[in-house]
């Protein structure tokens, strides 16, 4: 059934032109999909950017990631709106958190847009609410076979592995959850077997745990549940066409706080992807306004019609690639690799508007201590948003080690919400530099995309530092101390090494 599963989605992909690139390749820029060249374009850019303007990239952002680009229409009353809503949030259920779509009303400056995000980290979960969303999400582990009682095994092991408290707060029920029936009124209907009390009921129950709750739909008319099904008969009408601002009315008073939105029926019927979820992201902001509950926006259409140049104005996040597993299928590093080059648009990227790469599958069957630490690296360089996918109940303690490690999720958080670029590549020697908030603070990813240990070198001058450093080994939790134009270490192939660099001698 698995295998069924996979060959006919991939069969279904390729059909759709949507491609299932192998991702075989670890060299650079090997995804071949349309736009992917954007890893090349990044890595050139940032040179171009660091050795010409000489300038600070502390100011200017690397690789000009603040200036220009669409992520300005996000600006500054839109970061505002997002501290704001957080604070509103924190009222109706307690949780606190993010105020997520609320930065689509905003224009202007990203700088105003980061102060407003610092102001935010005030708010009451202590996190920093315009930082790239962190939760769970059910599809990778279950695929369409979900209930309450999946859901709240798994809401209930994120309060008791640890992970709410190391700053994740999203429950999202994925696809599986709704069959595309509607009564007479065109209102949502549910299985109430599957669902007692109806979905305000697995909401409710997230809430009471300190938690957000996140939903799942599809742009088109039949969602992804009918074209693929997995684990339940194919549910025709499973999306949303024709019904965004009911739907997205009824999400928000059932009680949920994120909505991710699929492009199954949008691809298939050939519609104009920024067009539909503009008027998604309208009918959300039209909810908000009549319930008060703000809703992180989640575009997810696979990096089809560039969506890194129209969505940040619109939503919290935007998928950026394929599924970085199809359901079945084992863990994949080539996958995870591709779905990480194919994310590179860093002038999209600000506080509150993130590139997403797809949720987690560290701790999935099949990966290695290593693997779970290298994808966890990957996006946290990236300020990707944080959602597991693995099997929260039953998670090894090296999962929850890595998923929970705090020095790691405090790069992905970092108020700038930058992502990192590649400054450096020696035939697959490759650095990436992520400007962190403070002075002279960068969170450097050394990968090692060759098929031998290779040693690789971060030149300081590389990430727009002066002569002096010290270093310090993440996942280590070691400081190496001051060092002098650069720092060399080995990296095993296909590995990596993450590391925060620090402008000055070490105390
Ligand atoms: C698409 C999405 C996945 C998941 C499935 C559900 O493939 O990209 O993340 O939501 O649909 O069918």
């Amino acid at each position: 059934m698995n295998s069924v599963r996979h060959n006919a989605v991939a069969t279904l992909l390729f059909a759709f032109g949507l491609g299932c690139s192998s991702g075989g390749s670890l060299g650079s820029g090997s995804d071949g999909k349309a736009g992917s060249p954007a890893t090349a374009g990044v890595g050139s850019t940032v040179s171009t950017g660091a050795s010409a303007s000489g300038g600070n990239p502390d100011a200017g952002g690397s690789g000009g990631a603040s200036s220009g680009g669409p992520s300005d229409s996000g600006g500054a009353s839109g970061g505002t709106t997002v501290g704001g809503g957080s604070t509103a949030a924190a009222g109706q259920d307690g949780g606190g958190g993010r105020g997520g779509t609320s930065g689509t009303a905003g224009t202007g400056g990203a700088g105003t847009n980061n102060t407003a995000g610092a102001a935010g980290t005030a708010g009451a979960d202590g996190g920093n609410p315009s930082g790239p969303p962190m939760g769970w999400a059910s599809w990778n582990s279950f695929a369409a076979k979900i209930d309450y009682n999946v859901i709240k095994g798994q809401a209930d092991a994120m309060v008791s592995s640890g992970l709410k408290a190391a700053g994740y707060q999203y429950v999202n029920v994925d696809e599986g959850w709704w069959q595309g029936t509607r009564d007479a009124s065109g209102n949502i209907t549910i299985v109430e077997s599957d669902w007692p009390g109806g979905m305000q009921a697995i909401a409710t129950y997230i809430h009471g745990l300190g938690l957000k709750a996140g939903i799942y739909t599809d742009a088109g008319n039949d969602g992804c549940g009918f074209y693929y099904p997995t684990g339940r008969p194919a549910a025709p009408k499973s999306g949303s066409e024709g019904h965004y601002e009911q739907d997205f009315l009824q999400f928000s008073k059932w009680g949920f706080d994120f909505v991710k939105v699929d492009w199954c029926g949008g691809s298939k019927e050939g519609l104009d992807a920024k067009t539909a979820y503009q008027a998604i992201s309208n009918a959300i902001k039209k909810a908000t306004d009549q319930t008060g509950r703000s809703m992180v926006f989640s575009v997810c259409n696979w990096g089809d019609q560039s969506p890194w140049s129209w969505a940040p104005p619109m939503s919290t996040m935007w998928r950026t690639s394929q599924d970085i597993i199809y359901y079945g299928d084992a863990p994949d590093m080539a996958r995870v690799l591709t779905n990480f080059d194919s994310a590179q648009h860093p002038t999209a990227q600000s506080p509150g508007h993130f590139n997403d790469p797809d949720m987690l599958i560290v701790g999935m069957p099949g990966f290695s201590a290593a693997q779970n630490r290298s994808h966890m690296a990957l996006w946290a360089i990236s300020g990707a948003p944080l959602l597991a996918g693995n099997k929260l109940d039953s998670m090894s303690r090296d999962t929850k080690s890595v998923l929970t490690n705090s020095e790691v999720i405090a790069i992905d958080q970092d108020l700038l919400g930058k992502q990192g670029v590649k400054v450096a590549d020696d035939a697959g020697r490759q650095v990436y530099n992520k400007v962190l908030s403070g002075t002279g603070r960068r969170a450097v990813l050394l990968l090692n995309r060759t098929a031998s240990a290779a040693t690789i070198t971060v030149r300081f001058a590389d990430l727009g530092l002066g002569t002096t450093a010290s270093v310090r080994n993440v996942w280590a939790a070691t400081d190496l101390g001051s060092k002098a134009t650069s720092y060399a270490v080995s990296v095993p192939s296909n590995d990596s090494v993450l590391l925060v660099v620090t402008e000055g001698a070490s105390p």
